[in-house]
């Protein structure tokens, strides 16, 4: 079954369901809105199998930068190049020439997940931005990884 990649501004109501139902099973609930998904200045790819989305990537321009807002596959689909995919389309069809790219990478018990991707497509690690999100970190959403503290640091990615 391959995967097809749809890159979109708009979602409907079932993409949106699909794209949160990732979300909340990966990094906790309300992690993402509704209206996360809605807004039109993020830029969404989609990796689709059989019209079900079992993926996505999130991006968006400030300025004359282009940031990796979240890249999320499906549990059962993960380590099976699905991300690369996303991240191929990105680096091929979003990023323009010269175009300064910045990632924030989730690090999870000394992990960091999409590092290898980030490295693939010639990003660096520039720093750690330390518990990024701790302000919010089991109150205005219940993280998965969230024990008696917030546990997860963030670090940025660069060209
Ligand atoms: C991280 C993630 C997006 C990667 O997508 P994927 O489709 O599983 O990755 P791919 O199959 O394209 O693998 C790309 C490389 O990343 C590595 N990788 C994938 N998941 C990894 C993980 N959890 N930890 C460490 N490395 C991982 C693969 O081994 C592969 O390495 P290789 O190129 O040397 O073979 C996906 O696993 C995911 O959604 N994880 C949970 C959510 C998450 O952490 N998102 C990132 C938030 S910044």
């Amino acid at each position: 079954m391959s995967t097809k990649v749809k890159e979109t501004t708009l979602l409907n109501e079932i993409e949106v369901q699909q794209c949160l139902s990732i979300s909340k099973k990966l990094f906790g609930d309300g992690y993402h809105s509704k209206n996360f998904f809605f807004q039109s200045n993020i830029i969404k790819l989609l990796a689709l199998k059989n019209n079900n989305i079992v993926g996505f990537l999130t991006t968006k321009r400030i300025k004359n930068k282009i940031i990796i807002d979240c890249i999320a596959i499906k549990y059962r689909w993960q380590k099976k190049k699905i991300g690369s995919l996303l991240a191929n389309y990105f680096f091929k069809n979003i990023v323009r020439d010269d175009e300064k790219v910045i990632a924030y990478a989730w690090k999870v018990n000394n992990k960091i997940p999409a590092h290898k991707i980030n490295v693939k497509f010639g990003l660096k690690k520039i720093k750690s931005l330390g518990k990024y999100w701790k302000r919010k970190c089991n109150k205005s959403f219940k993280c998965i990884q969230y024990q008696n503290s917030c546990k997860c640091e963030c670090i940025l990615y660069s060209n």
